[in-house]
């Protein structure tokens, strides 16, 4: 018996999210349908709506969630009715090359729910990232349910299914920031949080958050930040370089996702520097930079994709810290609101005033 429950869609490039009935299959086998109890809104939400993906709309919007499982589907072993769950968009599916070859966080197989959600008409919705879960229940592939402990709260252990685990990652992972070492973070959004987060957790001793808004910057402090550059009154490159004794950092992490942050990345850093790309490009952007420069600078260009994590080490890994206090989570969420909200969120990410929007159920 399917059920129908409420969810947001995007119906149309660039139009306002609406609020729509959606029909939720039982689990098929390999499958988990999960009670949502939070879930973030992250900018790639926006991405989705405004086109900046793909074109197969209508999208269910919303991947940042935490909840219960409600039901699962035969075969499944992994999770169970009553399980904490955080969702993740990259089930790892354990027979592709990467997975074969022990990189595992490089799974390329799409490991999502083969059944499909719907509109009451039967149109089919095409869930942000696998996921959709701005929707009082959802169903995705079980290996996208990561348990982790469940005395944490839904609201902030949630946000590790996307941004924040992204940005943790790129640091640590992606980066390989390391004890001693200086890193900068352009665009102190929750991405780039979590990746001043991530530095200060491995030990990074200068840590510069780079921002348009005084407000993030002031926020990027409490994550870890050392220091603050405003790249509205400031030259960035120079200030990264000011601050690094005229070297520039040995990492960059580029979290804004634009040809112009990227190039300030690659400039600001020392010689044989890392410039991470986490913030995700719209396909017309493009970079233009002197080869020889490309050359002459050495050290590596990255991408991070979800932070290179592995969700059922990370998630859990993750959650342990932040309760142990080591890692403030909680500071994330500025705001918790309602299903209804959504597109008064997407307004906020550019008026500023939040890192993270949560919608609770
Ligand atoms: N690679 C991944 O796996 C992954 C995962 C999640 C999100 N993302 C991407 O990461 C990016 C950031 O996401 P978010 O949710 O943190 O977004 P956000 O909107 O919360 O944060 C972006 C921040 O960049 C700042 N900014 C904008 N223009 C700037 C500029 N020119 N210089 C410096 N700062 C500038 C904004 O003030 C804001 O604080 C997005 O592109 C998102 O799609 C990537
Ligand atoms: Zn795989
Ligand atoms: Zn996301």
């Amino acid at each position: 018996m399917s059920q129908q429950v409420r969810g947001v869609i995007a119906r149309a490039k660039g139009a306002p999210v609406e609020m729509a009935t959606i029909v939720v299959p039982d689990p098929g086998p390999g499958e988990a349908v999960v009670t949502i109890q939070a879930c973030g809104v992250c900018h790639t939400d926006l991405h989705y709506r405004e086109g900046g993906i793909n074109d197969d709309f209508p999208f269910l919007l919303g991947h940042e969630a935490a909840g219960v499982v409600e039901s699962v589907g035969e075969g499944v072993t992994d999770v169970a009715p009553g399980d904490f769950v955080v969702l993740n968009w990259r089930a790892v599916c354990g027979n592709c090359r990467a997975c074969l070859r022990g990189k595992p966080w490089y799974c390329f197989a799409t490991h999502n729910a083969t059944q499909k959600m719907t509109l009451e008409d039967g149109t089919v919705l095409s869930p942000a990232l696998g996921i959709g879960a701005f929707l009082e229940k959802t169903l995705v592939a079980a290996g996208q349910c990561t348990k982790v402990d469940p005395s944490a709260r839904a609201a902030v252990v949630g946000l590790l299914g996307c941004g924040v685990m992204a940005g943790i990652g790129a640091a640590i992972n992606t980066g390989g920031v390391g004890r001693g070492d200086s890193v900068a973070v352009i665009g102190c959004g929750g991405v780039g949080d979590g990746a001043i987060a991530g530095a200060a957790l491995a030990g990074a001793t200068t840590i510069i958050a780079v921002d348009t808004d005084d407000r993030k910057l002031a926020w990027a402090r409490n994550f870890g930040a050392t220091h603050t550059v405003n790249a509205r009154n400031a030259d960035v490159v120079e200030s990264i370089r000011d601050l690094t004794g005229g070297n520039g950092a040995d990492v960059v992490i580029e979290a804004v996702g634009r040809p112009e942050t990227y190039k300030q990345g690659f400039y600001a850093r020392d010689l044989a520097g890392t410039l991470v790309l986490v913030g995700v490009p719209t396909p017309e952007m493009r970079i233009e930079l002197p080869l020889l420069d490309v050359f002459g600078r050495g050290g590596a260009l990255k991408a991070s994709w979800y932070g290179d994590c592995l969700p059922t080490r990370d998630f859990p890994m993750l959650t342990e810290m932040y309760l142990q206090g080591r890692l403030d989570l909680d500071a994330f969420v500025s705001e918790e609101i309602r299903l209804d909200q959504v597109e008064e969120a997407f307004d906020k990410m550019h008026t500023g005033g939040v890192l993270r929007s949560v919608v609770v159920f």
